[in-house]
């Protein structure tokens, strides 16, 4: 799959978000190494701490259907100028599942820049 096919899925599941306090819709879709695709919004809540991020829902989705051999993740919000890089949160626990999966952070306009999780979380917590 091309990077613009696994961003074009995580622009779909972007828009099923629900961010009624940010007005910050994000769309996340996780690639397994076989292809298969699962995808996340963020889901906020009235309390701050209630709310999961994008990335988490999609990881969420994977482990659910048994899956956790992660090699690349698209990130799209739905609006801004700055690339949506994902928050420490979400580096910790995708650091989890991959020493080396891909980021694709997108803009709004669609343009995105691609980072190794090692190079966003370097030190990373780790038990294993
Ligand atoms: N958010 C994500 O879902 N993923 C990111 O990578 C960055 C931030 C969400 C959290 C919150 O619902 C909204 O974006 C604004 O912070």
């Amino acid at each position: 799959m091309t990077d613009k096919e696994l961003l074009s899925i995580a622009f779909d599941a972007m828009q099923k978000a629900y961010a009624p306090y940010s007005g910050y819709k994000v769309g996340a879709a996780i690639e397994c190494s076989d292809g298969t695709v699962f995808t996340g919004c963020n889901v906020e809540n009235a309390v701050n701490g209630a709310s999961i991020c994008a990335e988490q829902a999609a990881v969420a989705q994977a482990i659910g259907a048994g899956r956790h051999d992660f090699i690349r993740i698209a990130i799209v919000p739905s609006r801004g100028d700055e690339y949506c890089t994902p928050c420490g949160t979400c580096r910790q626990v995708l650091f989890e599942f991959s020493k080396d999966m891909e980021i694709l952070c997108a803009r709004a306009d669609g343009r995105y820049a691609s980072y190794k999780i090692n190079g966003l979380l370097p030190y990373a917590f780790h038990l294993k």
